[in-house]
């Protein structure tokens, strides 16, 4: 047991999804709206310092202007007035892949609906990478951004000014003796927390190689940080997979960082077999709205499961990471 006070906690939460596709004609998230309504009440009334959302906020198939409106609507009806720090996933720049809308246009409305320009946090200007440091213990969480497209295996996601810069930061907060979270939106294929690592059963996290095997230099780069820097935290979502599929937590046998996947708060997916293949089934179990709230002691974290719509913790589902 812990003996030691409580310095504060937050919720993370991941794949929050407002889906709104072809003004909500085609809504493939049916259970985003509610499950995120409910989250926001469930946080005030566990009282969380603030929230970490690690990705994929609107799911922008067809345009995100009217879905981050009503991300915004749900957070100002919710009476929760904490800060939410977001990170930028694949879908935040879906819509700019389909060429409906140029990649600036997508970062533009992240940072004016994150309201980034308005947070207390470390920022160069105009990007929608960023650092949050808390001032009363000093930790530091790390906020990255996919760049240029979907995210896919068939990309590269970071640019070497991001990288530039996410280095310098680590290389600050290291000297600086911070505990350090990272917050990155995909996994690595067959590496990590996420997915199962010996047979993946998702094919749309990262890849270090292009097809014709020329490393991705900015995943690459991603790569070696987390190796490097091992007694970081680093919170993932993107494959939406449920926590009750056991892939929630991995240190690549202590090669790498802490590595902890959140699930799709829209509702989560499972692992299953299709048509004699492995892969997810992509329902969106109504029945859960799964994340974490996190606890931070002085010498560990206390990342509890929980399902939201529920408010009941998973005991099973329970990761301390100590410093
Ligand atoms: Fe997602
Ligand atoms: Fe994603």
């Amino acid at each position: 047991m812990n003996t030691t006070e409580k310095h504060y906690r937050f919720a993370a939460v991941a794949d929050i999804h407002i889906d709104l596709e072809s003004g909500g004609k085609n809504t493939y998230f049916i259970h985003a709206e509610r499950n995120f309504a409910r989250a926001l009440e469930v946080i005030r009334k566990r009282n969380c310092d603030f929230i970490i959302s690690a990705g994929d906020q609107v799911t922008n198939a067809t345009g995100a202007k009217e879905e981050w409106r009503r991300y915004r609507e749900i957070i100002d009806r919710s009476g929760y007035n904490g800060l939410i720090l977001e990170a930028m996933g694949n879908h935040e720049l879906r819509y700019a892949k389909y060429g409906g809308c140029t990649v600036d246009q997508c970062r533009e409305e992240f940072i004016r609906f994150t309201q980034l320009d308005d947070k207390p946090v470390v920022r160069e200007r105009g990007k929608t990478y960023y650092a949050y440091l808390d001032d009363t213990f000093g930790d530091a969480y790390l906020f990255l951004a996919l760049e240029y497209s979907s995210g896919t295996p068939l990309t590269d996601n970071f640019s070497e000014e991001q990288m530039d810069w996410t280095e310098r930061m680590l290389e600050r907060f290291t000297r600086e003796k911070r505990r350090v979270f990272l917050i990155q939106h995909v996994p690595f294929h067959a590496f990590g927390a996420g997915d199962d690592n010996e047979a993946p059963a998702y094919g749309g996290n990262m890849s270090l190689y292009d097809e014709s095997g020329r490393p991705f230099s900015g995943n690459r780069r991603f790569f070696d940080l987390i190796h490097r820097y091992r007694d970081a935290v680093w919170l993932s979502g993107h494959t939406h997979i449920d926590l009750r599929d056991e892939v929630n937590y991995s240190t690549a046998q202590g090669s790498a960082c802490h590595m902890l996947h959140i699930p799709a708060l829209a509702g989560s997916t499972r692992i299953a077999t299709i048509g004699g293949r492995r892969g997810l089934d992509r329902t969106f179990y109504g029945d859960a709205a799964q994340g974490y709230i996190a606890d931070v002691f002085e010498n560990e974290v206390v990342f509890s499961g929980i399902d939201f719509l529920s408010d009941r913790l998973y005991p099973e589902y329970t990761y301390v990471i100590k410093r």
